[in-house]
């Protein structure tokens, strides 16, 4: 009998209960159908109702609790409070999406995976007809980068006030996220093997591989940074023969992906700029309402990795059965496929609960349906 694995579930604020809501029960419905050693916890923190109540929003020793589980299924952060408070926006987003970035850095989450295919049923935003072939990953520099948040402001309130935000780069990161893109992309080119769906790209000398890594800095202007990736790529893509190499300035990155976002494959980028591009990516493959994004810790066993759709909180809709749990179910697919490398059936879990989703969006791409019926509706598929 597999160890049992545990996942410390935070639905959050605005829609998040909601469609943590239909999470549990499309795991429910797997675990029982496949006896998966699985079990969850539900945390009411980190929320806006804790920091209401606590002045925080989540206790002091959260990431202590947290960090006994395995995985930890986020819904979604922030809530602006009441309509008529002028201030509404500054509490939602400084203090409640921080334990969001308090818990990639306290677990060392770093890598952000963010798929962008675009399924069928999902809504096409580009007129043209091969945004059909749009399946990408875009894999974030999770732990430093832009976000690594040293700085402060000197004279503040003064006419010489100053604002600095570093910006760290470190080797051992660098190497770490640009390795983990190309052994993604051998995957992901074994895996369109065995689905014969294979795709072709070109290296500069010439030859054809089945897979793609597009490195995305701005070298040109931060040279730094970018002259220090740019060379971890050249060595480490020696290890890689098999899978071909681009790069992209991060400006003409956002127009290609407009233009071809078909032509790439995996795509890896710094922190900030992988956080820009992967709201693109999500637009361009059926929008927020679709786009799966987990926060990665392959190296260290004992840190739990985070799992969360990115459409945010949407507090416009909380609390009214209309959140699509699509993007969320879609993320628990991929975090059973997570906890499958270790467990085969854990891995087919996630499989399945991949393919009853994309089946319903291809089923139901005009309906308008609330967030009950779709998750039923998924359950259905997984029991049937
Ligand atoms: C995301 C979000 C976060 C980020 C915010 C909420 C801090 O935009 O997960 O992409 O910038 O990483
Ligand atoms: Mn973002």
């Amino acid at each position: 009998m597999a160890q049992t694995t545990r996942i410390a579930v935070t639905p959050g604020d605005g829609i998040g209960p909601e469609v943590v809501g239909e999470a549990i029960r499309c795991l429910e419905a797997l675990r029982g159908k496949h006896n998966l050693a699985l079990e969850w916890t539900h945390f009411p923190w980190p929320s806006h109702a804790w920091h209401q109540e606590h002045g925080e929003s989540m206790p002091e020793d959260a990431l202590a609790q947290l960090k006994a589980y395995d995985a930890i299924l986020l819904g979604a952060l922030g809530d602006p409070g009441p309509v008529d408070d002028p201030n509404r926006y500054l509490l939602t987003d400084s203090v409640s999406l921080a334990p969001l970035l308090d818990m990639r850095k306290g677990f060392d989450q770093w890598v952000c995976e963010r798929p962008a295919r675009l399924l069928p049923g999902a809504r096409q935003y580009l007129a043209d007809e091969r945004a059909k072939d749009i399946d990408m990953l875009v894999i974030r520099e999770n732990s430093e980068g832009e976000y690594v948040g040293q700085g402060g402001r000197l004279r503040k309130g003064t006419e010489d006030e100053t604002a600095t935000q570093m910006e760290v780069f470190t080797r051992r990161a660098t190497n770490r996220i640009i390795r983990y893109g190309f052994e993604q992309a051998r995957t992901r080119a074994t895996e369109r093997a065995s689905e014969g769906r294979r795709r072709n790209f070109r290296t500069l000398d010439g030859h054809n591989c089945e897979s793609q890594v597009c490195l995305i800095t701005k070298r040109n202007a931060l040279r730094y940074w970018g002259d220090m990736y740019t060379e971890a790529f050249d060595e480490i893509s020696k290890e890689f023969p098999d899978v071909a190499t681009h790069h992209e300035l991060v400006d003409a990155a956002c127009m290609k992906f407009v233009q071809s976002p078909w032509a790439f494959d995996v795509v890896v980028a710094s922190n900030l700029q992988g956080d820009i591009l992967t709201d693109l990516a999500a637009v361009l493959s059926g929008g927020m309402g679709v786009a799966p994004s987990c926060n990665l810790n392959p190296t260290d066993p004992n840190m739990p990795s985070m799992f969360e759709p990115t459409h945010g909180s949407a507090p416009d809709i909380a609390g009214q059965g209309l959140a699509d749990p699509t993007a969320m179910l879609f993320t628990v697919a991929r975090m059973l496929e997570w906890f499958g490398r270790k467990d085969p059936v854990m891995a087919a879990a996630g499989k399945e609960l991949f393919e009853a989703v994309a089946a319903d969006l291809a089923e139901n791409a005009d309906a308008r349906r609330g967030t009950q019926e779709i998750g039923e509706g998924i359950c259905q598929r997984l029991l049937a």
